[in-house]
């Protein structure tokens, strides 16, 4: 039988909730987003949640890194206003500037210096976006994730098992009781990513992302995923809002992009760059 507490959100119902710029808005007012994300090792990954920031029509993005990202991003993405941080700032997050939301972890790692940034930015009263190495860094230190302001989690199977000491396999198994569970513990909006998606939050119906190819299974695409969620959350959707809008966009942006302008039915792979250069078309 059908489940009556899962619901998938159709296209109509995301054209009502997508911010659109009114004619007397301006930057600020349609969202600055505070991205920390990337480290020597990891620019790729700023610079395509940089991407899918910008793409999904934030107002402005303020990205803050190690020295090597933010070099890449400034190279890609001239827009993007950047901070370089060492990691020895007393207050990092005064340094970056005045943001309405916080995309945290892409390619941060893991290391004390991230564990740092982490602790600093989910102690602002912002709603943040935690993804990938930040929701490592949330599974090792659980006081992280005890904030007031809004926050949603972003995991693939392999995290969330990190975060709930469950196996990946189990939680593979029974996605819909896991991601209910994660939120439910955790007290976040918790969106667990693979071939289905799915968004949770305590007292809300599980919604179920009816947009996506397999094609999306390629690096990088959770990173486009994150600034698209973020770039909402800072234009003031609520987080289970922002979390299931921007799967939905993300989805149907890769669609976009695999289908190109080919005939129906024909299809091809994509680039996690793809499906950020689609999101226009897409909203
Ligand atoms: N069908 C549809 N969509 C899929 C499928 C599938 N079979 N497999 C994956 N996806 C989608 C997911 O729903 C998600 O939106 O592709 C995206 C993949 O996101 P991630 O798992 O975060 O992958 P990636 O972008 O490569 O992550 C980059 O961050 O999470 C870490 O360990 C990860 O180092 C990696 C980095
Ligand atoms: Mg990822």
């Amino acid at each position: 039988l059908p489940d009556p507490d899962v619901v998938a959100l159709t296209g109509p119902d995301v054209a009502d909730l997508l911010p659109r710029p009114i004619e007397e808005t301006d930057k600020y007012r349609r969202g600055v987003v505070g991205i920390v994300a990337g480290s020597d090792r990891f620019t790729g990954a700023a610079v395509l949640c940089v991407a899918g920031a910008l793409r999904a029509g934030v107002g402005m993005v303020r990205f803050a890194s190690t020295a090597e990202p933010v070099r890449y991003v400034r190279t890609r993405w001239p827009e993007a206003v950047t901070t370089v941080l060492d990691g020895t700032e007393p207050d990092p997050v005064g340094k970056i500037g005045r943001v309405q939301a916080w995309v945290l972890g892409p390619g941060m790692g893991t290391d004390e210096r991230a564990h740092a940034l982490a602790r600093a930015v989910l102690a602002t009263d912002e709603p943040v976006i935690v993804d990938a190495d930040g929701v490592t860094l949330a599974a090792r230190d659980p006081s992280l994730l005890r904030r007031s302001a809004p926050t949603v989690i972003t995991p693939h199977a392999g995290e969330l098992s990190r975060l709930l000491g469950v196996p990946r396999d189990r939680i593979e198994a029974r996605k819909l009781e896991h991601a209910r569970r994660a939120a439910a513990e955790l007290g976040v909006t918790v969106l667990l990513k693979g071939m289905t998606t799915l968004v949770a939050e305590e007292d809300r119906p599980v919604r179920v992302n009816t947009t996506g190819t397999p094609w999306l299974a390629t690096g990088g695409t959770g990173d486009v995923l994150s600034g698209i969620i973020g770039a909402l959350l800072s234009a003031g959707l609520p987080g289970y809002e922002a979390a299931s809008c921007g799967a939905y966009l993300h989805g149907r942006a890769a669609l976009l992009a695999v289908h190109g302008g080919a005939e129906a039915g024909a299809e091809g792979p994509i680039a996690a760059l793809d499906v950020a250069e689609a999101l226009p078309e897409a909203i």
